[in-house]
């Protein structure tokens, strides 16, 4: 039976392959696009995802329009990282795709209701819309089934601040409350993620993809690479997003530990850390299953063997 999930997301270069990759996987019964601030405006990441949602031949899903600001923090962009148009060098042709008439949180909270204990979150951007259907609808914790979510660092430096991992520091208010809520989470740190760097070797393998699936991935990863090897000597680029949801297809591809993890709010040159207790120090329950290992040959293997399925 496949899996129903809600893909809430920033696109955003990572989640473009994130979204191709739970297009081409079916496993994957997607309920719907929630689409939120991050790596550019909200109105750019919504433009976005109904292109991509043609390219990537599932415009039959839904898309839904999320919120334009974080909860408390004024609003940040990460065009430097992702292109002022957020997919980098790639340009796709506008869509004229109708945006949900039911705005994100809402559109959370109603397929939750419809599915209660069936429905999986991937978010991979900041929390605010997860947040809110939260707030909006709190018994809504008790019917989510899980959430994975690509965010955070535990031993790993912040990619946001020396800190804070870029999705937490976007909304760390947000990020606190899901954390917060007892939903079944699983966090995919920068710890795991920056092992799982793409390069023009992974590329070239993606060799019998469409010539748009394949000049897509080309120019948006372009475009990528040249912001990790400039600004912090990378040779290829984190694929975050799509390990994130690789677990969807396979969770044993990384090893994870349990540990209560909380948000700093309060200080401000650790604002956003997320700090995991792993000696038990605080006695608190764990509230993730933090992905700490990853397999990412594996993983690899798997993201270039399904873009290789767009024909
Ligand atoms: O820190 C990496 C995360 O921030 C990824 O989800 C990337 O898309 C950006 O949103
Ligand atoms: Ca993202």
């Amino acid at each position: 039976m496949p899996r129903k999930v809600i893909f809430d997301t920033d696109p955003g270069i990572d989640d473009a392959l994130a979204l191709l990759l739970l297009a081409v996987s079916p496993e994957i019964e997607l309920l719907g696009i929630t689409v939120t601030h991050g790596n550019t405006s909200q109105e750019k990441c919504l433009r976005n995802a109904l292109s991509l949602v043609e390219l990537a031949g599932i415009s039959h899903i839904e898309v839904a329009r999320g919120a334009e600001e974080p909860l408390v923090k004024e609003l940040s962009v990460a065009e430097e990282t992702h292109g002022d148009g957020g997919l980098g060098y790639a340009s796709l042709p506008p869509s004229n795709k109708a945006i949900s008439k039911v705005a994100a949180h809402d559109f959370i909270i109603e397929q939750v209701e419809k599915y209660p204990g069936e429905v999986t979150i991937l978010a991979v951007g900041p929390m605010t819309n997860v947040a809110l259907a939260l707030l909006k609808r709190p018994q809504l914790a008790q019917k989510i089934d899980s959430i994975i979510s690509m965010g955070g660092a535990i031993h790993y430096p912040g990619n946001a601040t020396p800190q804070a991992e870029y999705n937490v520091f976007c909304d760390p208010e947000a990020f606190d409350i899901v954390l917060r809520s007892g939903i079944d989470f699983t966090l995919v740190p920068l710890d795991v993620t920056y092992k799982c760097i793409f390069t023009k070797e992974h590329l070239n393998r993606i060799d019998r993809a469409r010539r748009d699936i394949k000049e897509f991935i080309t120019e948006s990863t372009r475009f990528y690479m040249e912001f990790h090897v400039k600004h912090q000597s990378i040779e290829g680029c984190a694929i975050n997003d799509p390990l994130a949801a690789a677990l969807l297809l396979d969770p044993n591809l990384v090893k994870s530990e349990d540990y209560f993890v909380r948000v700093d709010l309060m200080a401000p040159t650790s604002k956003a850390k997320t700090i995991a207790d792993y000696y038990g120090a605080l006695k608190e329950p764990a509230n993730a299953h933090v992905a700490m290992q990853v397999d990412v040959e594996r993983f690899m293997d798997l993201f270039i063997e399904r873009m290789n399925r767009f024909q």
